[in-house]
């Protein structure tokens, strides 16, 4: 059994061994200092290159992967912000995966994130036992990319209280850290060509405003935005959603038209508007383009181990209360309001279908 069979989900690094392989050993480019590809097989990897077989795994402007690659390659981190389930977790894995060959040094944020979890603790027994050493210090992802050389993320950093997001400050600026409980050299970890830090932030939290100005300054910002274009965001979900059916040991392909319907709904539930572009509903929960994936997944299996078929309009409303409206009861009577007044404008089997399920959301 290989690994793809036996994890879940591997790190992008496993997941596309065979593309960095090749990546790397046609690569002519110059490489920065540290890294595992250069500029432009980066990119590739990321952005895909048909020519060379290589899949796209990120959908959105080549300019924001151009311009974040650079800032990786200059003293300054990278900042990635956007809305939920905008695929800025999904672009820090590719990227470091592309640039260090490793995408697990990760940190991930949250209010109770401490110093310990992002640069060094201690083996308690060895501590005790022959005191602080080298032996007894145990890295943090911090403290590994800097000795390795490699890039670090931090997923979520906003969540994580101030004097613990500084803690970034002297190994972004200096690219140094200590540890003052080791003496002489061991006490000073300087960081190795190839470190650097890609931190993600969502617009719904507490947000970068908040951040210290002297640990905003040591990154640079991009924002990650919604895809734009329903065709692209159709082809995307329905690409993700075969491939988590087939991984789920689904046999039948969604179905196109089936997909269709949900994207729609999921964009217009989104932006607040219905199919004219006029005003409609918009949902308090984020129904991003990583929702869709996980509905239209939902959806399929629903279909299969329920019935033995592709999943249906009416799987989709069974999904939306528990996606859509979560907990929230304004959600659920917009997502009602929805289903009676905007669906049957629409034209078209499914969107009839959609509409005759209503009855499946709960109360
Ligand atoms: N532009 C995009 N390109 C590729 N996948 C996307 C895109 N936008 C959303 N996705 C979907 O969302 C998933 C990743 O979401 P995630 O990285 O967790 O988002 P975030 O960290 O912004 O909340 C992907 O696996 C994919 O299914
Ligand atoms: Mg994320």
């Amino acid at each position: 059994m290989t690994t793809e069979e036996t994890f879940q989900r591997p790190p992008a690094e496993i997941r596309y061994a065979d593309e960095l392989t090749r990546l790397g050993e046609d690569d002519r480019g110059g490489r920065p200092p540290g890294w595992a590809l250069s500029l432009e097989a980066a990119r590739a990897f990321i952005v895909g290159d048909e020519r060379r077989g290589i899949r796209r795994k990120f959908v959105g402007d080549p300019s924001l992967i151009d311009r974040a690659l650079v800032s990786l390659a200059t003293s300054r981190g990278l900042l990635l912000v956007g809305e939920p389930g905008t695929a800025k977790s999904l672009l820090s894995e590719l990227i470091a995966a592309a640039v260090s060959g490793t995408s697990t040094l990760t940190i991930q944020g949250g209010a109770a994130t401490t110093d310990d979890q992002i640069k060094y603790s201690w083996n308690y027994a060895l501590l005790v036992s022959e005191g602080p050493s080298p032996r007894s210090l145990v890295p943090a992802p911090l403290l590994k990319g800097m000795a390795e050389g490699k890039i670090v993320r931090f997923e979520e950093i906003t969540r994580c209280p101030l004097e613990v997001q500084d803690s970034l400050l002297s190994p972004l600026s200096e690219r140094v850290l200590a540890i003052p409980e080791l003496n002489g050299a061991d006490g000073m970890v300087f960081a190795r060509q190839g470190f650097n830090v890609i931190a993600t932030a969502n617009t719904r939290d507490r947000g970068v405003n908040d951040m210290s100005a002297a640990l905003k300054r040591r990154f640079n910002f991009e924002t990650v935005f919604p895809i734009a274009d329903f065709a692209t965001e159709l082809d995307l979900v329905e690409a993700e959603a075969r491939a988590l059916l087939e991984a789920s040991g689904v046999t039948v392909p969604p179905r196109r038209d089936v997909l269709e319907v949900l994207v729609a709904t999921f964009r217009e539930l989104r932006a607040g508007t219905n199919a004219d572009g006029g005003p409609a509903d918009r949902l308090s929960t984020v129904m991003s383009t990583a929702e869709t994936v996980s509905v239209a997944h939902a959806v399929g299996l629903r279909g299969w181990f329920l019935r033995g078929e592709p999943g249906t309009a009416a799987d989709i409303v069974a999904c939306l209360a528990g996606t859509a409206a979560k907990d929230n009861a304004d959600d659920l009577a917009r997502l009602r309001r929805y289903l009676e007044q905007q669906v049957p404008r629409r034209r078209g089997d499914q969107w009839r279908a959609l509409h005759d399920a209503r009855h499946l959301l709960p109360g």
